[in-house]
């Protein structure tokens, strides 16, 4: 449908408006739940037309009643300025199709398996998260977004939640003590990310942060792939065979380093036959879905290093040392924890090969199967 792809288009174009004038910062209200908060009459927090979106149809009611609630959440807003933005092509869009160009969008617009109002929960944390607390560097939080046909993985989509602080800064109790004040955040899927305008506003029911962005919920590798910065051979790669593609979409619970397109110069997959291609791709695979946060946990209690098996039963082993991670020994993670409806990407300046200890390779160069890549990954 022609409004799907139109609304995933500003959805993904609606990229973090200038930077805010500083007017009178608002504040909590630890009494009010966050509707109330939100609802407030003459509030500034500036988030007016987020509110009138999720009034002005029933399709937001779940989310509305859960936030009405005793609970632990946090609720990430975005400000009126990108809603302006984001409604003015809407109405744009409505006006030019017959519908209804004086009312909000409505909650089961489609994109992809996302309606909107599946949009609006990835909006909302499924814990109370107070973004100045944080004690790790990178945080990964998980939305209530759980329905099984938008979230594979079963967890609640994830959130990540970072600063501007290095990590040397951050991890360094003296600076933080004088200048953990002054840090700024972010929050997004690992690819589009929104500023955190104003954090950590106190509720009954947990926290609510100001974004000047609208989130876009992890959605299917081959689509992620394809807005990923530095990874066009690959999105090549996926165009040209389709089947990978496919495989990738419906594979679940994985971690998928992906190599950069300098990584892969040189590389011809026109010259390979296809089991070498699913050799290739296999090894840049792991089952279970590794976030930063967990090689930072198994590598401590594997004095900085621990090992992965790929897909195809090569050994990874992952090293790391601060923010920096290393894979096979070769492979530096560049742009970590891109989120899949599925699983997670992490960005790596080398292409892998990593040792397979049974020694077997292209077993049989004659099948024609139509999957290239048929592994079974819930093996
Ligand atoms: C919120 O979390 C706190 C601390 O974990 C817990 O004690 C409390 O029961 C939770 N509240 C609700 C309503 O779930
Ligand atoms: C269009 O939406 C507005 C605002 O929700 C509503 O008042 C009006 O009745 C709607 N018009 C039609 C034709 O549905
Ligand atoms: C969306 O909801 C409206 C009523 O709010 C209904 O008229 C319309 O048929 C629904 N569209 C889809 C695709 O379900
Ligand atoms: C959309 O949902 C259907 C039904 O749950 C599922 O089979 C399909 O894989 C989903 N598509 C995507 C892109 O997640
Ligand atoms: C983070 O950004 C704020 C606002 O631009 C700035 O004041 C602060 O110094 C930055 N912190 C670091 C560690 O760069
Ligand atoms: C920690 O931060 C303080 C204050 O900024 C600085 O003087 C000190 O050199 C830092 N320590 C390390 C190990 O970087
Ligand atoms: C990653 O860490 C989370 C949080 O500690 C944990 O629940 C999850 O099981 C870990 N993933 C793997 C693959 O170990
Ligand atoms: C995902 O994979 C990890 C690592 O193999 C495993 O521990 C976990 O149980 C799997 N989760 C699901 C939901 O299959
Ligand atoms: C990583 O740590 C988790 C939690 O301690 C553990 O269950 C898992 O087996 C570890 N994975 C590897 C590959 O060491
Ligand atoms: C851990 O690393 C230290 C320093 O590199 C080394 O001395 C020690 O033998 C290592 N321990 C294990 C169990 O590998
Ligand atoms: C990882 O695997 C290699 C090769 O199999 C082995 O030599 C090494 O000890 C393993 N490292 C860890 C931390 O288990
Ligand atoms: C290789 O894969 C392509 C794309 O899936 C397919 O069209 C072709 O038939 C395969 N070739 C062989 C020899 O299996």
């Amino acid at each position: 449908m022609q409004l799907s792809k139109l609304l995933s288009l500003v959805l993904l174009g609606v990229t973090t408006a200038a930077a805010q004038q500083q007017q009178q910062t608002p504040t909590g209200n630890s009494s009010a739940t966050i509707v109330e908060l939100l609802t407030a009459p003459n509030n500034s927090l500036g988030v007016s037309k987020f509110v009138g979106l999720v009034q002005s149809d029933d399709g937001y009611k779940p989310v509305v009643d859960l936030l009405s609630q005793p609970g632990n959440y946090t609720c990430l807003v975005p400000n009126d300025r990108v809603m302006n933005k984001l409604l003015k092509v809407w109405k744009a869009y409505a006006k030019a199709n017959g519908l209804n160009a004086t009312s909000y969008p409505p909650a089961n617009l489609t994109i992809e398996n996302l309606t909107l109002a599946d949009v609006v929960s990835y909006h909302v944390l499924n814990d109370k998260v107070q973004l100045a607390n944080m004690s790790n560097y990178v945080n990964i939080a998980h939305s209530i977004l759980n329905s099984s046909n938008v979230d594979h993985l079963g967890t609640g989509l994830p959130v990540l939640i970072e600063n501007n602080a290095t990590w040397g800064q951050f991890n360094n109790q003296t600076w933080l003590q004088s200048n953990g004040q002054y840090l700024e955040y972010e929050v997004g899927n690992g690819n589009d990310d929104a500023d955190v305008v104003y954090k950590d506003l106190e509720a009954s029911n947990g926290f609510v942060n100001v974004i000047s962005s609208v989130l876009i919920p992890p959605m299917r590798p081959s689509l992620v792939i394809e807005e990923t910065d530095d990874v066009e051979d690959l999105a090549d790669l996926l165009v040209q065979y389709p089947d990978i593609a496919a495989h990738l979409d419906n594979m679940n619970n994985f971690t998928f380093f992906a190599p950069t397109d300098r990584a892969l110069k040189g590389v011809n997959f026109q010259n390979m036959d296809n089991d070498t291609i699913k050799e290739t791709v296999l090894n840049h695979f792991v089952q279970g879905v590794y976030y930063t946060t967990n090689f930072t946990a198994n590598a401590t209690s594997g004095n900085g290093t621990f090992n992965l098996t790929t897909l195809n039963n090569g050994t990874l082993p992952i090293s790391v040392n601060g923010s920096t991670i290393i894979v096979n020994n070769t492979a530096r993670v560049v742009e970590p924890n891109i989120f899949f409806n599925n699983g997670v990407m992490h960005v790596i300046n080398k292409k892998l090969n990593a040792t397979n200890p049974s020694g077997s390779s292209s077993s049989n160069s004659t099948n024609t199967s139509s999957s290239v890549v048929s592994t079974n990954t819930n093996a």
